[in-house]
């Protein structure tokens, strides 16, 4: 059999009993394009409403004119100095050390602490000009809880950033209280320290060991049992506890986030239960310990208008426990302040929210005054738990697409099709003549009908082991080349992503929540391609089907050269959550980190700390492996099977020496060389590089320290 030929051999006349020879020819394609702009006319701009950036991105994302992800440090009062260019972020990350980078391996989170600050000064801002327009008489004071981003340097960002609002910290489990005290001994004072959770005598204990501290932690009961413990543990410790009690609200949250909310939900005391430990609480002489009533409608609560009902009746309650006689001082409206991830700004949709944060804020303002002016209850400190909406926005992932496959329309000579056509089973044949005919009738829905059966025939065919795989492929080829003449919408490409969805981006495999994923460059250019995004992990779930605005694939570009290497995707609000619930299925670790601060140098960033992602040893290690001890196996079997290969073989050596950079270096593909094969060549082949490899960049730099390198 010939092999298929690339190009229309037109020098060969086609056999009488055929119809055309080239399905180009005979169906000239429909203008797909009509009523697009076309690439000389595609902009920036475009590409920020195509993306929805112009919708989902402020104030922190936008578009520069080079055609890049820009990024507003200080949300809407950046000024045109500051703004940073993701893209020479990530340049500086990735580029090697001697072409004046930082070495380090992508998939990368990119951490912009001022773009924290601006969230904790603008959630604190709004609720002050809400009291303020009010006339409400006491205070805000929030606090992170620490579950949305338990990094390190997120938490101590945000315990400095709100120091001077006696921002506090939510804790959920004992070690969260154990990091939230240590964080917080640089805090204020007077900032909250509230105990959620479920809890054990040891939780409560370290609780009441907090107060000794001089910490002002607050023990929220979650289940009525807790209240004996606390009671008891309290008397042993000597230790006069601040208790707050959450209350199960009957209001109903019905989106996704709303399980926790309603009569059935998982946690709280319901209205017996509270009068039961109220009464309780008096009996030991302790009801001026109970001082905060806390509640959670569910997170992303999707309008002010849910928030108004759940926040109206909490402030019931809390009006009717000072009436039963509770100090009361604290309504802590738990989280739920949404992030509009899709920018549709709709009170209807999981990804969405319907208001302003100045609106979130002026109702919880409103409905708290207007209840306790109502019972004559002096106005409580307002306390919110806001995790998503303080650190969504902080954080961008960036991953590279490493390949794309192919929807190159083969051509055939007439030569090839009347060998293939010969072959064809009689019913088969049959398809074809009416495919012909179809064509030469320009009607193209039958002719799609045609070739989808002929198809299907050949495929049976080929099961039956009556056709070779060569005829199956040309058959494939004139399937592919009709659909091309007709001007059949190109299918949807797959692009593999250098990425595992299960680490980075969990909350999309476990329960299908959309982020905005955008290329962060090339936006000047027009992307001409439809593609899905499918990871490196060896499971069909790990991959991206579905985006903001209900799509089903994301407008990409072509990916240059062989490799393709260099294209690179952001995304974007994934700062809460993400980080804590990935998992290292198929041992892919998290992703290496920089932090990027604003700063007056000539491109007006600062990378103050880099570290790598987990190396191979390290996600062995979370599996009980023991990567010294498996190594060393290797080496001595590598000195049992081994000789010395002379001078184009791998000696023991050689091999012992690429498993330890193995073992050093980060799961993810990287483009260069392997240290395994003496060959330096790149093709754009992704395998291990072990220069590009330490642990830590610089994670003892200090705190304000830039980087003499650091300005990409
Ligand atoms: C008790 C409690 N507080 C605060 C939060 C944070 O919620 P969000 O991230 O929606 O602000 C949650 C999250 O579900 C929660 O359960």
């Amino acid at each position: 059999m010939p092999a298929l030929a690339c190009c229309v051999d037109a020098a060969v006349p086609p056999p009488p009993c055929y119809a055309f020879t080239s399905w180009e020819t005979i169906l000239p394609a429909p203008d797909i394009n009509s009523g697009v702009t076309s690439d000389s006319h595609w902009s920036p701009s475009l590409s920020a409403s195509l993306y929805r950036i112009d919708q989902w991105g402020g104030p922190y994302f936008g578009v520069n004119d080079n055609g890049n992800v820009s990024i507003y440090p200080h949300g809407s009062k950046t000024l045109n100095h500051q703004e940073i260019d993701l893209f020479k972020i990530v340049k500086k990350a990735s580029d090697a050390k001697d072409e004046g980078g930082l070495g380090l391996q992508l998939p990368i989170i990119i951490r912009l602490p001022d773009v924290l600050k601006h969230r904790v000064e603008s959630i604190q801002s709004a609720f002050e000009s809400a009291i303020e327009a009010e006339g409400y008489t006491s205070h805000y004071q929030g606090v992170y809880p620490v579950k949305c981003n338990q990094d390190r340097f997120v938490v101590d960002d945000i315990v400095r950033f709100g120091d001077k609002f006696r921002f506090g910290l939510e804790a959920g489990s004992k070690p969260e209280l154990l990091l939230a005290m240590s964080c917080l001994c640089k805090g204020n004072a007077e900032a909250f320290l509230v105990c959620n959770g479920f809890k054990d005598a040891e939780f409560i204990s370290l609780s009441l060991v907090g107060r000794k501290l001089g910490f002002n932690t607050v023990i929220v009961l979650e289940l009525e049992e807790e209240a004996d413990l606390v009671i008891d543990l309290s008397r042993k410790l000597g230790v006069r506890p601040v208790i707050g009690m959450r209350a199960k609200l009957r209001t109903k949250h019905d989106g996704h986030f709303g399980s926790t909310s309603g009569e059935k939900g998982k946690f709280g005391l319901t209205t017996t239960q509270i009068l039961r430990v109220v009464k309780k609480l008096d009996e030991c002489g302790m009801l001026d310990c109970l001082q905060l009533l806390h509640f959670h409608i569910g997170s992303q609560i999707p309008s002010t208008a849910l928030l108004a009902d759940g926040v109206g009746e909490a402030a019931q309650v809390y009006c009717e426990l000072v009436r039963l006689g509770a100090r009361m001082g604290v309504i802590d409206i738990g989280g739920g302040l949404g992030i509009d991830y899709d920018g549709s700004k709709s009170p209807n949709s999981d990804v969405s929210v319907g208001y302003t944060l100045e609106e979130y804020a002026a109702a919880v303002v409103g409905e708290i005054k207007s209840a306790c002016d109502r019972k004559m209850v002096k106005h409580p400190v307002i306390c919110s738990e806001s995790g998503r909406a303080i650190v969504s926005h902080h954080s961008v992932l960036v991953f590279e697409a490493v390949s794309a496959s192919k929807n190159s329309v083969p051509q055939m000579s007439s030569a090839d099709l009347s060998y293939l056509i010969e072959r064809l089973p009689e019913d088969a044949i049959v398809d074809y003549r009416k495919l012909s005919a179809a064509a030469m009738g320009g009607e193209y829905e039958t002719c799609l009908l045609y070739s989808d059966q002929l198809k299907q025939k050949c495929v049976e065919q080929f099961k039956e082991g009556s056709f070779d795989i060569d005829q199956l492929a040309a058959v494939d080829g004139l399937c592919d080349l009709v659909y091309k003449a007709i001007g059949a919408p190109d299918p949807v490409r797959t692009y593999h992503v250098n990425l595992s969805v299960f680490t980075s981006i969990p909350d999309f495999w476990g329960i299908g929540q959309l982020f905005p994923i955008v290329p962060i460059h090339r936006l000047e250019q027009k992307p001409v391609v439809k593609g899905i995004l499918s990871d490196i992990t060896c499971d069909s779930d790990g991959k991206i089907g579905k985006f903001i605005g209900g799509e089903e694939s994301l407008p990409l570009h072509e990916l240059k050269g062989g490799g393709g290497g260099s294209y690179y995707l952001g995304m974007f609000l994934g700062g809460a959550y993400e980080e804590g619930l990935g998992g290292i299925h198929n041992l892919f670790g998290g992703p290496s980190v920089v932090r990027v601060s604003q700063s007056d140098g000539p491109h007006s960033f600062a990378v103050t700390q880099a570290v790598h992602g987990p190396s191979c040893a390290d996600v062995l290690r979370m599996m009980q492996h023991e990567p010294e001890m498996m190594f060393e196996k290797l080496k001595h079997r590598a000195e049992e099977y081994v000789f010395d290969e002379g001078a184009h073989g791998l000696d023991h050596d050689a091999i012992a020496n690429g498993i330890a950079s193995s073992f050093h270096n980060m799961p993810y593909l990287v483009k260069s060389s392997c240290s395994l094969i003496a060959s330096d060549d790149d093709n754009g082949y992704y395998s291990s590089d072990v220069n590009n490899y330490g642990t830590v960049v610089d994670s003892d730099a200090p705190e304000d320290e830039e980087w003499s390198d650091c300005c990409a």
